[in-house]
């Protein structure tokens, strides 16, 4: 069976997908599972069974294909949660750093088939581990896609200085910034999206228990309501400022501007990143208290767009072209919009979170912000500056940031995250 998705290619989407390695298989479980498998010999692969019963209710269009020349997680319909989590390396062993990609990748294959990890949750060896968590059993695939991102600290290690994208750049500090170390950049990244928030979280807490002893989680971020769209169609999700958030973005079908504001071009270089993406998070809190007494007429005022409709000033529908000089000189969609930025335009695909209080009696809550863009200097950066002056910013602070390059897509059973990148050596 053949299926053709907004990242552009017609594939297979019967998963077979392939099970992990017996050298992966040992490695996730540590030394106490190699004892035992090395006891068992050849038995642990075939005694395991693999939970490989389609879950409940699954039909193809709740698994979003896999394979493709672009990742998935960027262009495609945007799914209703979010978990995002930041890696650090700890091996230095270059070879043992491929093996985890490779591993990750044919788990993530096997996830985002609504499948458990490797050989499954239950029904193996009493003495092991099992190789998946468990909590994803009988769920529906739920529209999971994992996108992975290089940070620019991993071009520090592994000899990778010379790969680095230009494009990757430190972002600069921008006015207002108070970024949090803690809950900023990151040598590696997996944005896992899912209709059904379990789905998400099982599919990240088990990419950090296979990579244990290599990665280790530096920050992680829940996200729930979409504020984004790519599906103009689809009613447009509001942002926790209950304002419509997403109106203007690029659609997962307008493959011209994707190619020309997303998709790193092959004369773009590195050769690597050639179908990948950059993407920029940020944590951006809102003051929700303040801004919920604020009058009607000054948050409207703040955007530009009116907060029923969610349409520009003077205009009547929300899909109506803005006529940018009818808004306040400090209106966020003025600021934002590409006629303000030099045609600057980014593909954005946040999440808003709700993380308890901040120990003031007010809550932590705000956009988790993420953008994708061909190269972050004339995306995030050109507008993000021209943002310094935007009426929001009273109500919101970036308390978090990271820049990542995502490469393109895995285009097929053998292929695995990172391999343009690590090929060579690998
Ligand atoms: C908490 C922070 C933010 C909130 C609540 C917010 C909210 C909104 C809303 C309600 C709109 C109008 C609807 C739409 O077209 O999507 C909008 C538009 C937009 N925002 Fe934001 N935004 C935030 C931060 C940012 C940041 C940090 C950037 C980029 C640096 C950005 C870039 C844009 C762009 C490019 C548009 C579309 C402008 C246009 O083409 O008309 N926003 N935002």
């Amino acid at each position: 069976m053949t299926d053709t998705d907004s990242n552009g290619s017609a594939r297979s989407t019967d998963s077979t997908a392939t099970s992990p390695t017996r050298r992966s298989l040992i490695g996730w479980g540590g030394a106490g599972l190699a004892l035992g498998a090395a006891a068992a010999g050849g038995a642990v692969a075939m005694t395991r069974v693999g939970n490989d019963v389609d879950p409940a209710g699954a039909d193809a269009g709740g698994a979003v294909p896999f394979h493709g020349v672009h990742q998935a997680g960027i262009s495609t319909p945007v799914q209703d949660r979010l978990h995002f989590a930041a890696f650090d390396v700890t091996t230095g062993d270059r070879a043992a750093f491929v093996q985890l990609l490779k591993d990750w990748t044919a788990a993530a294959r096997r996830m985002t088939a609504g499948k458990a990890v490797g050989e499954g949750a239950y029904g193996g060896l009493a003495e092991a581990p099992p190789d998946d968590t468990g909590e994803a059993l009988g769920l529906k695939p739920s529209r999971l896609t994992l996108t992975i991102g290089f940070g620019p600290s991993l071009f520090t290690k592994f000899d990778l200085a010379g790969q680095r994208p230009d494009a990757l750049i430190d972002l600069p500090k921008f006015a207002g910034d108070a970024l949090d170390a803690n809950r900023s950049n990151g040598d590696l990244c997996v944005q896992a999206c899912a209709d059904d928030p379990q789905v998400a979280v099982h599919a990240i807490r088990n990419l950090a228990r296979i990579g244990m002893g290599k990665v280790v989680i530096r920050w992680s971020q829940l996200g729930f309501g979409k504020t984004s769209s790519t599906t103009p169609g689809a009613q447009t999700p509001r942002n926790l400022m209950g304002f419509k958030d997403g109106t203007r973005n690029i659609a997962g079908t307008e493959t011209d501007r994707l190619d020309k504001f997303v998709w790193v071009g092959e004369k773009d270089g590195p050769r690597w990143m050639t179908g990948g993406s950059y993407l920029v998070a940020r944590r951006i809190r809102m003051h929700i208290e303040t801004w919920d007494r604020t009058s009607l007429q000054e948050q409207e005022d703040v955007f530009g767009r009116d907060k029923g409709e969610g349409a520009p000033v003077g205009k009547a529908k929300e899909r109506d072209e803005p006529f940018l000089k009818a808004m306040k000189p400090d209106a966020h969609v003025r600021l934002a919009h590409p006629h303000s930025n030099g045609g600057a335009t980014i593909l954005r695909r946040g999440y808003s979170f709700t993380d308890g209080t901040d120990g003031l009696g007010r809550l932590d809550a705000g956009l988790f912000f993420l953008a994708y863009q061909r190269d972050v200097r004339e995306g995030f950066v050109r507008i993000q500056r021209n943002l310094a002056t935007d009426a929001l910013n009273e109500y919101i602070q970036h308390v978090g940031s990271a820049v990542f390059a995502v490469p393109p897509g895995v285009r097929d059973e053998d292929d695995w995250w990172g391999r343009t990148l690590f090929a060579k050596e690998a």
